[in-house]
């Protein structure tokens, strides 16, 4: 089985998990479920950079111990990632015994052939950046990354002998065009390395910094970042034994943002080259996410937390956006109207109508189960050509990183079978005992594009795409090879309408853009048998009317108790305003003391219910993420009893 190993930066401790770090970790997820699903075996490694004056800095700011501090930090990373449906098979910390060791056991290597030397150094370091700039580089006198002028700094330490390597770099660069993609980043560094390259300062004086992993040659100096971070690409695979390295080093790719283009163009290709190792094969590099027109970053303060995303819009709402909002390379603008409008419009709209449309009238026209083709018209053909069509352009740009193209192909066979379904009106054919194998087409057709474009959601959206593939009855199909071809559905076989994909949520403010609707979805004018599933019945859409028959209250928990013999459930007394029992699930959520004195909201006109031989008037709402529960609540103090609505 042919490998693959892609990796995304290890992500420093001095701040939380923020989208721009979620950005480049969905982008390495996306890319290695997509190579899953051709076929190869894949490894996919993230983890945190854990060394260095930033996180020491962070670590008193935080008035703990460093050790404490980056235990934290890499354990938000970490959890960071599996809802947002990340999975990543090694994560790598910076400060882990194994990964020192390979550090030194290549710092020793380097040395010991002539390419590190001691000496002594006078340059412009920027704190922000922790490494030395070059005059060149700097935008006003200040360093274009941070805003802060660059530090003057004379110290003697070690260096690497990256000059040496310059022209050998120049040429592995021109002669491999996929090394540095987009094409405009490899230019930047071709232009970058026209000038003369200097030696890199790999060290630090245990003077000033402690937080490092020390030079096995000299025990006064540990290594500065760069010469630690970059390496654990290579202890993660368990370098320089095991099988690991040998597997999946060949086939290396790297993603990062333009903010490291240069020391993983630059840098790591020649520490590479030093140790005597092949280079890896491509570095992946895309733009800033940006908000109001500048960086999202945690020093500038405006950045947003995936997983507050993620509880709004759910994993793959927010995925989808990602992908298809930015093309890769270039900075892209955050705002949570644009992600609320691909919501409505791409995914409720147009995917989720178009799904549950077919699958409801799969269900009411044929049965539930897939009907069997007969001749297919120039209409049906065009429908099953466009959707083989979109698999060849889909495969094309997510070889080439470019999801955006490949989503927007994908949405586009997504258009016209919602068009197809307007001009072919099965609603009408079934009214006609002769056009049944007609129908049967359609909807065998229909069905099809739906399968093809499970198939290429997968990667992007794995959880809908799971969900899609076991409505279709094809829960197992996982390969791109074998099933991108037309026709596998057996005619006969079941078919299972599930819930909504995708349930439309509601604009916050009047200002917001609305979503786009579909042209796709709008039914002819002169179409007057009404579709045998209203768009708002198939949508799981209520009228205000059925809402309003929701008595939500806010009431106050004055007494809880434990309920003999349940573990799950706790007997609340709340005012809302006169008082009653509700019998909750909650108790391996929250002890009943923690409970009294605080309002939640109730669902006040629930049918009574006895629960374990307790009466319960009514419900609490609480929220579920995984496996824990969140009591409702109000944001500030209210009237018992005061409506909710
Ligand atoms: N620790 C180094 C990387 C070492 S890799 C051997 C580092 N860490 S970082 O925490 O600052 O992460 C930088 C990376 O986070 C970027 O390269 C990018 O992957 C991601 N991003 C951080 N902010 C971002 C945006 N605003 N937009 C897009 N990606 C962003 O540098």
């Amino acid at each position: 089985m042919t490998a693959y190993y892609l990796t995304t930066p290890i992500f420093y401790v001095n701040a939380q998990p923020h989208l721009g770090h979620a950005y480049s970790t969905v982008v390495a997820d996306a890319v290695c479920r997509y190579q899953r699903l051709l076929g190869k075996d894949v490894r996919f490694q993230t983890g945190t950079d854990e060394h260095g004056d930033k996180i020491v800095h962070a670590a008193e700011d935080a008035e703990v111990s460093v050790k404490e501090y980056v235990d934290t930090i890499s354990a938000l990373f970490r959890a960071a990632w599996p809802p947002l449906a990340i999975a990543p098979d090694t994560f790598v910390r910076t400060t882990d015994p194994a990964h020192m060791a390979v550090v030194q056991g290549i710092l020793q290597q380097v040395y010991d052939q002539g390419d590190i030397y001691f000496s002594e150094y006078t340059g412009l370091y920027c704190k922000g950046c922790e490494q030395f700039l070059t005059e060149k580089e700097l935008v006003d006198g200040k360093c274009p990354d941070h805003l802060t002028e660059p530090t003057k700094i004379s110290e003697q330490n070690y260096f690497f002998r990256m000059s040496k390597y310059q022209e050998w770099l120049i040429d592995h660069i021109n002669k491999h065009p996929e090394f540095i993609t987009p094409e405009r980043y490899r230019n930047e560094v071709l232009s970058f390395l026209k000038e003369p390259l200097e030696d890199l300062c790999i060290s630090r004086p245990t003077t000033r910094l402690t937080w490092g992993i020390p030079l096995p040659f000299d025990n006064r100096f540990v290594t500065y970042v760069w010469f630690d971070a970059l390496i654990n690409y290579l202890s993660g695979l368990n370098y320089p034994g095991g099988d690991d390295f040998a597997r999946y080093w060949p086939v290396a790719e790297h993603v990062i943002a333009k903010d490291i283009l240069k020391p993983h163009a630059i840098y790591w290709p020649t520490m590479l080259k030093a140790m005597g190792l092949e280079p890896y094969q491509r570095l992946h590099v895309h733009g800033y996410w940006n908000m109001n027109e500048t960086k999202m970053s945690k020093s500038l303060g405006n950045v947003v937390r995936p997983g507050e995303l993620v509880a709004e819009f759910g994993a793959d709402s927010v995925r989808y956006f990602l992908l298809r909002e930015m093309s890769f390379g270039l900075d892209a603008g955050f705002s949570k109207e644009a992600l609320m409008a691909r919501h409505n419009s791409d995914l409720t709209n147009d995917l989720g109508n178009l799904f549950s449309r077919s699958l409801t009238m799969v269900k009411n026209f044929a049965a539930s189960v897939v009907p069997q083709p007969s001749m297919p018209s120039a209409q049906d053909r065009e429908l099953a050509e466009a959707a083989l069509a979109m698999l060849g352009h889909y495969r094309e740009h997510l070889d080439n990183f470019a999801f955006h193209r490949a989503l927007a192909s994908v949405w586009e066979v997504i258009s016209r079978a919602n068009k197809y379904i307007v001009s072919t009106q099965p609603w009408e054919l079934v009214k006609d005992p002769q056009q049944t194998a007609q129908l049967g087409t359609v909807l065998y057709t229909l069905l099809e594009t739906l399968r093809l474009i499970t198939l290429t959601l997968h990667p992007i959206m794995p959880e809908t795409a799971a969900k899609m593939a076991e409505a279709l009855g094809v829960p197992g199909e996982t390969s791109l090879n074998d099933c991108g071809v037309w026709g596998r559905l057996v005619p006969g076989r079941a078919i299972t309408p599930g819930a909504q994909l995708f349930p439309r949520l509601q604009q916050e403010t009047k200002d917001q853009p609305q979503p786009q609707k579909s042209k796709a979805m709008k039914e002819p004018a002169s179409e007057k048998t009404p579709s045998p599933e209203p768009a708002a019945e198939a949508e799981g859409l209520i009228s205000f009317d059925a809402f309003q028959n929701l008595e939500l209250r806010v009431a106050e928990i004055v007494a809880a108790e434990k309920i003999a013999k349940s573990d799950r459930l706790l007997k609340l007394t709340v005012k809302a305003p006169e008082e009653r029992t509700i019998v909750a699930g909650i108790a391996q959520h929250y002890q009943p003391e923690e409970l009294v004195g605080r309002q939640v909201i109730i669902v006040a006109n629930l049918k009574p219910a006895k629960l374990m031989g307790v009466a319960s008037h009514g419900m609490v709402l609480a929220a579920k993420d995984g496996d824990r529960l969140v009591l409702s609540a109000v944001s500030g103090p209210v009237a018992n009893g005061s409506r909710v609505a």
